[in-house]
């Protein structure tokens, strides 16, 4: 929270300094844009637009790393389904839910100014770079838990068929935008 509090003390010097002498009323400031401004509107479905910096850039990429886990852990409860003859097809469609809203979202994750260079994230440089490929990569994640999602709603039998798929699509971005794990 240091960080935030510096972040906000900089903001009034430099507003203190750029106001000068003593202003009778206050300017017509333009009003500084301070952290945590909510989205302006609900994250848009396929290719998101890529939004801009965040005002606390590290704070942003901890909010997304902590929803790329519960993505994970929503994953992998229907993986740990997927092996099982009677999966748990309440939890599974649950989870599907849950993953089709993240992957809803994602394309708003990664705004200008979130990648390496701006703290700790496994998201390759190549995201911003390559952004169109790394958007369809998204788009068909975002098609098969739409399939998954029917499939979870319908039997056991679908869903499996439908799980692998959908894994798929999540590799495949990682192979080529994610850094490897380190060991
Ligand atoms: C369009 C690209 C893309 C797709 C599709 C995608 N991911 Fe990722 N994922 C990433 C990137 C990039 C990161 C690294 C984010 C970071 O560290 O800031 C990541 C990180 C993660 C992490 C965090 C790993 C860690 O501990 O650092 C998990 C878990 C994860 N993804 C699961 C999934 C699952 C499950 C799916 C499919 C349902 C999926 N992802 C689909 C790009 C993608």
């Amino acid at each position: 929270m240091k960080i935030k509090l510096f972040a906000a003390t900089a903001v009034l010097v430099l507003g203190l300094a750029a106001c000068g002498g003593e202003p009778p009323a206050p300017a017509p400031a333009p009003a500084a844009p301070v952290a945590e401004a909510p989205p302006p509107e609900p994250a848009p479905v396929a290719t998101a637009s890529v939004g801009e910096t965040p005002a606390d850039p590290v704070a942003f990429m901890k909010t997304r790393h902590d929803n790329y886990k519960d993505l994970g852990k929503n994953f992998k409860l229907m993986s740990d389904n997927n092996k099982l003859p009677a999966p748990d097809m309440a939890a599974v469609t649950a989870a599907a839910a849950k993953v089709k809203e993240y992957a809803g979202q994602m394309g708003t994750w990664f705004p200008p100014g979130t990648g390496p260079e701006a703290g700790e994230t496994k998201a390759k440089a190549i995201v911003w770079t390559e952004r169109a490929d790394f958007d369809a990569k998204l788009a068909d994640l975002q098609t098969e838990v739409d399939k998954l999602v029917t499939a979870a709603g319908t039997d056991a039998a679908a869903f499996k068929a439908q799980f692998g798929p959908t894994g798929g699509k999540c590799k495949a971005c990682h192979d080529k935008f994610r850094e490897e794990e380190k060991k």
